[in-house]
């Protein structure tokens, strides 16, 4: 291409994605009357499709291809286009303002009462003009404002009838959304029914029917949990929590939707029956929630005009830093019903409410490298690596591209100044290249046709877009199969790291995990001087490992699709290695039992197992972690890093054993489980009296279980 043809393009290319990144603080760079009606034309048609396509991707499939950020801006321009060019934007039909969650899957169910979106903004004029409209429509320049985290989840309705829980759908087009009772029905959090007594043992007024509002959505822990679960399975990973919430409410089997953890928790009401029941204000829905037993907003603020409005908005973003569960904004809502009612609602938003959301961190960085990584089960994972930046609070340096097709799309080069931003705030990703700052250069990036640990060439299965590597003496898949089974959720053998697992892999003294039972002393001792002690040390863990319990195998194998938790119920269901190689197809009951069924089909799979018992290996039975009730209904809080366990594994530890664990601190909190670095949990808890224990405590207390 001739080069002043490809300056040319790539300025342009720069004002494309210019439009897209700086809108955001800016506002509209452009006067968008001046454009020629012909190009204002072009412009909608083709600036509607495109938000048709996200919108398809986000409310359906729940894999969005850009972040939530460059979303809603889009949707933004679209509206300014519309707003500039309002009888062109009648010429065709406008995009729907609610999106449409229905999925076809599903019965519907209509609404007794529509269920509304929500205005957004990410600037602090909007909400400041957003509060100014309302105290001039209703005459009053003190209202007051309930001030309250905007969930990352899904929004449902859920319907009790005399006290029932009859139904919960989807917000689908608004008017009517998905029927999801059975699935929801997995939600563990959700209650069956209103109480009729609160906690302080006062009567409950029940409605004859209420829809109340709500989000589903999964916490920061469950998300890690399910991600590590995933990783060590060799699966796709969840770019973000809300990803994996919308996902898992579509899986029509139920067992699977009650494995991902997901909660609830309600915020606004719909219809209620009578009317009369509806509390006057927002904070005393709060508190009507609680008193039916309900989860409901922990953290709020009230607020009266817009000075207060706007600090109570900051005061939220710091305070989300330490919410175990994904919020992406503010939702700022007037808390007088009365006053509601008077400010009433668009055809797509009420007037009365707003959402103001956090723009993500982002940061512009070098492309160093696109290495790909060969997982367990072959996977070839492009990763890009960049030079270090700071974006919320951690320093960056890589991202996964996820697979072939990912970077294909996102055409990432070597030398490619990037955009980071952090999904969900928490794993980096690259959002966008930009090409305005692409060295001349820089070729595009190849996906290698062989596995770059063993040169055997690379295979697709049909359906997946995932690439593998098929050799089965891949030394790459090794190392990680033997990492996997020697990890802490596994196995557990202390002193088997990454660097003694490529020494044993190097020097062929390991060809599968079998081996890890048969090395020998003299051998290792050849590792390197004054090494006698950790070699006893390692040996001995090893020794240990061979009574680790069944299900910690059974985890170990690696199985697609069969993590910790369904380890832990396919060990109880059969007890022992030997029951489980008889089983054959019985296990096949729900999707894990399929993949356990299908593994020990293969011939080479019950070899292996063969293999770790003829090594020494004896399961020390069924048993798994405690499971009885006496932290049933006790409520935990972390706060800082414990001195071993990480946050996911002490959430699952005191889920398993029946507690909950809560992401603030409340009145309702037993205990604030105590570690290095705590946040402000500390002081909230000695204010309230909540006993104050560390992870000994805590590991006590599990163990009297
Ligand atoms: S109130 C009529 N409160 O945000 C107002 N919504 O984009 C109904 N959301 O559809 C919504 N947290 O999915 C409300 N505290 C909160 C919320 C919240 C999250 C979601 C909800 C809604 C969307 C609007």
């Amino acid at each position: 291409m001739d080069s002043s043809l490809r300056r040319a393009r790539r300025s342009l290319a720069a004002l494309a994605l210019l439009s897209v990144f700086t809108l955001s603080h800016v506002g509209a760079a452009e006067d968008l009357r001046l454009l020629p009606p012909a190009a204002a034309r072009q412009r909608l048609a083709a600036l509607r499709a495109d938000v048709a396509h996200h919108d398809a991707l986000y409310h359906q499939k729940a894999a969005p291809e850009i972040s939530d950020y460059d979303y809603d801006r889009l949707k933004q321009r679209l509206r300014e286009l519309e707003a500039a060019f309002p009888e062109l934007a009648r010429e065709t039909p406008a995009v729907a303002e609610v999106g449409d969650d229905r999925s076809g899957l599903f019965q519907t169910h209509r609404h007794r009462e529509r269920m509304l979106s929500l205005d957004k903004t990410y600037s602090e004029a909007d909400l400041r003009a957003f509060q100014a409209r309302l105290a001039k429509l209703l005459g009053r320049a003190d209202l007051a404002y309930v001030v309250e985290p905007k969930f990352d989840g899904f929004a449902v309705s859920v319907t009790y009838e005399k006290g029932k829980l009859v139904r919960v759908v989807t917000r689908g087009n608004g008017v009517e959304g998905d029927d999801i009772t059975a699935n929801a029905l997995m939600i563990r959090r959700l209650p069956r029914g209103l109480r009729a007594t609160a906690g302080d043992g006062t009567a409950n007024a029940i409605p004859d029917a209420v829809e109340l509002r709500g989000e589903v959505y999964v916490s920061f822990a469950e998300f890690e949990r399910i991600n590590a679960e995933r990783e060590a399975a060799g699966e796709v990973l969840f770019a973000n929590p809300r990803n994996l919430a919308t996902g898992t409410i579509r899986q029509l089997e139920p067992k699977e939707i009650e494995r991902r953890g997901l909660d609830i928790v309600f915020y606004g009401i719909g219809a209620c029956l009578p009317a009369s029941m509806q509390p006057p204000t927002q904070r005393g829905l709060h508190e009507m929630l609680k008193r039916w037993g309900l989860p409901g907003v922990e953290s709020t603020w009230t607020a009266r005009g817009g000075d207060e409005l706007w600090a109570a908005i900051q005061a939220l973003n710091r305070a989300r830093a330490g919410f175990a569960f994904p919020t992406d904004g503010a939702v700022v809502k007037l808390d007088s019903v009365a006053q509601q009612r008077e400010a009433g609602a668009t055809d797509h938003a009420p007037r009365w409410a707003m959402a103001y959301k956090f723009a993500p961190a982002r940061a512009e960085t070098q492309v160093r490298a696109i290495v790909v990584q060969v997982g367990r089960t072959g996977v070839l994972t492009p990763v890009v690596e960049f030079s270090p930046v700071e974006l919320a609070g951690s320093t960056v340096a890589r991202a996964s591209l996820h697979n072939r097709d990912e970077v294909a799309r996102k055409d990432i080069r070597v030398g490619d100044f990037v955009y980071v931003e952090k999904a969900g705030e928490i794993i980096p990703v690259v959002v966008g290249v930009n090409t305005a700052r692409r060295p001349a250069e820089a070729p595009a990036f190849v996906f290698p046709a062989t596995c770059p640990a063993c040169a055997t060439a690379v295979a697709q299965r049909s359906g997946e877009v995932a690439v593998r590597c098929p050799s089965a003496a891949c030394p790459a898949q090794l190392r990680r199969r033997l990492e996997h089974f020697a990890s802490r959720e596994c196995v557990a053998i202390d002193g088997l790291g990454p660097a003694m697992i490529d020494a044993l892999v190097a020097r062929g003294w390991v060809k599968d995990v079998p081996d890890l039972y048969r090395l020998r002393r003299e051998d290792l001792l050849t590792l390197g001087k004054d090494v006698a002690k950790s070699t006893d040390r390692l040996l001995a863990a090893i020794e240990a490992s061979k009574h680790a319990e069944l299900w910690r195998f059974v985890a170990g194998l690696g199985i697609p699709q069969v993590g910790t938790v369904a380890a832990k119920e396919v060990a109880r269901r059969h007890g022992s290695f030997d029951a489980l190689l008889s089983a054959g197809a019985s296990v096949a009951n729900d999707s894990a039992g399929r993949a356990i069924a299908a593994y020990f089909a293969e011939p080479r799979n019950r070899a292996l197992v063969e293999n770790l018992i003829a090594a020494g290996v004896r399961p020390a039975g069924a048993k798994t972690e405690a499971t009885g009730a006496r932290l049933a209904g006790k409520i935990f809080v972390l706060t800082g890093t414990l001195p071993s366990l990480t946050r996911a594994q002490a959430t699952e530890k005191i889920i398993a054993a029946g507690g909950r664990v809560a992401g603030s601190v409340s009145r309702n909190t037993h205990y604030l489980v105590l570690g290095a670095d705590p946040g402000a949990k500390l002081d909230q808890a000695h204010a309230l009296g909540v006993k104050v224990i560390d992870e000994p405590a805590l590991l006590r207390l599990l163990r009297d279980d």
